[in-house]
């Protein structure tokens, strides 16, 4: 009964405010494309801290610095935001209507939309189950990422790697925003060549500190030998113990023709100069696969979170997050 009334009070004020959610995403877009495209930063990074603005206004992750940082950042609009969702916001605070795609958990039905969301809070899952078990922290690819931020403490030294433009877009923005950054180590790489470990090494990276690595949804831009290079060079870098977390993609995913939705964000990233490129063969063992993945590069596989078995066509799960250790 309760379902009905939330569903029903959505409905409504969807029809209502249908013209001011067109008008918030329409602004929402354009901002976003314009000004990526104007700083040559990542349109994807940009995609994340969308899916983080959304779970912070339905109180499912509450994230002030996200929050503040979107305020502040050129290429996303706040205001956008609310206007697109101003019915499901509106529906929250009356009835506490919920979207059934930020609360789905049961890995098999997780879709490609919801598994956003999920991937968000899983992996919030795993860095604060294991943060305190290390005293170094490495987000490769940390695009417009605060969790190192939000999981920091005293004896924790924070080294985040991205891309030039990226990186300075957002420390820019975290400037503005008054986000305090102290023991947080920003370094410019490519990941395409190794010299990112030198650097990070320069920077004051101690081979014999357990580590985390976080390594979300990066290697599915770049080529397999470089997931492989990035993989066994943490291996080599890292006192035993470290962990790394990361996430895969399926090949049906990103390269077939399975996801109407993925087929048109693949053309509308390309516009940005991001390609989908490294993904896994799910249609059979993904256990096996993974471990495959990791043994190659002499880690110890711990726990993977497959998801969408039953949510996609061809029932093949489509995109897993890994936890493995040196
Ligand atoms: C989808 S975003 C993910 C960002 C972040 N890990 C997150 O989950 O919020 C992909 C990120 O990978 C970075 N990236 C892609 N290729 C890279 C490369 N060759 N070197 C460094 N960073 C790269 C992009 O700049 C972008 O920030």
């Amino acid at each position: 009964m309760i379902k009905i009334l939330q569903n029903f009070t959505y409905i409504l004020l969807q029809i209502i405010l249908l013209p001011i959610s067109l008008i918030g995403m329409s602004y929402a877009n354009y901002k976003q494309q314009k000004n990526s495209k104007k700083a040559k930063i990542s349109y994807t990074a940009g995609q994340v801290i969308q899916g983080k603005w959304i779970l912070h206004y339905f109180n499912i992750r509450k994230d002030y610095n996200i929050i503040k940082f979107i305020k502040n950042f050129p290429a996303e609009s706040h205001i956008g935001f609310y206007m697109m969702f101003s019915a499901a916001i509106l529906a929250n605070n009356l009835v506490n209507f919920i979207p059934k795609a930020l609360i789905k958990n049961n890995l098999d039905d997780i879709s490609s939309y919801s598994f956003l969301f999920f991937r968000t809070k899983k992996i919030d899952q795993l860095v604060k189950c294991n943060i305190e078990k290390v005293e170094q922290f490495v987000v490769l690819g940390a695009g417009f990422d605060l969790r190192s931020i939000r999981y920091n403490n005293d004896k924790l030294k924070v080294f985040e790697l991205d891309k030039k433009n990226t990186q300075k877009l957002k420390l820019d923005t975290l400037k503005k925003a008054k986000i305090i950054t102290n023991n947080i180590t920003y370094i410019e790489c490519d990941l395409n060549n190794n010299e990112w470990s030198i650097d990070l090494i320069k920077q004051g990276f101690n081979k014999n500190k357990k580590t985390l690595f976080l390594f979300e949804s990066v290697g599915c831009y770049l080529e397999e030998d470089i997931v492989n290079n990035i993989l066994s060079t943490i291996k080599s870098i890292s006192a035993k113990g470290s962990m790394v977390i990361q996430d895969i993609y399926s090949t049906r995913f990103l390269h077939q023709d399975e996801f109407q939705r993925v087929k048109r964000g693949k053309k509308l990233i390309q516009n940005f100069g991001e390609n989908w490129n490294f993904t896994m063969n799910m249609d059979n063992n993904v256990e096996a696969e993974i471990s495959k993945l990791l043994e190659k590069n002499n880690l110890i596989p711990l726990e993977n979170y497959i998801c969408g078995k039953n949510s996609t066509k061809s029932k093949n799960p489509f995109y897993a997050i890994s936890l493995s250790k040196v």
